[in-house]
């Protein structure tokens, strides 16, 4: 399976993704990695590893569909067959939802349904929960909303920064989002409505 990340910042579950392809216990090929920011480390990650990379900038395109329509473009030339966002802050548009259904993965610093959207630690912190964690999610038309494929907790300390339990959470992100991965390159992924069916290995 070939997969196409998209980041736009430090690009941690990157790295993860990398490291697990590396050390055998992912088995796919990336593609290519894809950033709407020049800046980002998550570029340095990949070309350090001889991943082709891609800088996409969304200030030369007039708008959301017509960058999500760049996107497809080179995600297709890269034979991409599934799309992980990996800390990419752009919101995507049908246009890109609908050349890849069911193919795109997301991971959200919360345990979805609860604290969708920007600044889900801290958001967590101030509600005052005792659990958080992170969530992998394929990706539908709203904000953090699609089919829930594996979440990890993480216990919330009453002494916690946004900066500590997003590092608690992180830990847990860069362990599930290569699982999930592989378990939809083995094929076991079934979306049924609004629920994501893992299958048993054959
Ligand atoms: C992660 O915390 C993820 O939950 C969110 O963006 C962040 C990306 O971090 N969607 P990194 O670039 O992978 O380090």
């Amino acid at each position: 399976l070939t997969i196409g990340v998209l980041v736009s910042g430090n690009g941690t579950n990157l790295q993860s993704i990398i490291d697990h392809c590396e050390d055998g216990s992912l088995s796919v090929r990336i593609g290519c990695v894809i950033s709407n920011n020049a800046d980002a480390f998550a570029l340095e990650r990949a070309r350090k590893h001889g991943i082709p990379t891609r800088h996409i900038n969304h200030r030369e395109f007039s708008g959301r569909a017509s960058y999500d329509a760049a996107l497809v473009k080179v995600l297709r030339e890269h034979d991409v067959e599934l799309i992980i966002l990996a800390g990419f802050m752009r919101i995507i548009t049908p246009v890109l939802i609908d050349a890849f259904p069911n193919a795109i993965m997301n991971i959200h610093p919360a345990l979805l349904p609860a604290f969708p959207g920007l600044h889900a630690q801290r958001q967590a912190l101030e509600y005052g929960v005792k659990i958080s964690g992170c969530t992998v999610h394929f990706v539908d038309a709203g904000t953090d909303t699609g089919p829930i494929i594996m979440q990890a907790t993480v216990p919330v300390d009453a002494k916690d920064t946004e900066e500590t339990l997003s590092a608690r959470i992180q830990a847990e992100e860069h362990c599930i989002f290569p699982k999930a991965i592989q378990l939809y390159a083995d094929g076991r992924l079934t979306v049924e409505g609004r629920k994501v069916i893992i299958s048993s290995l054959a």
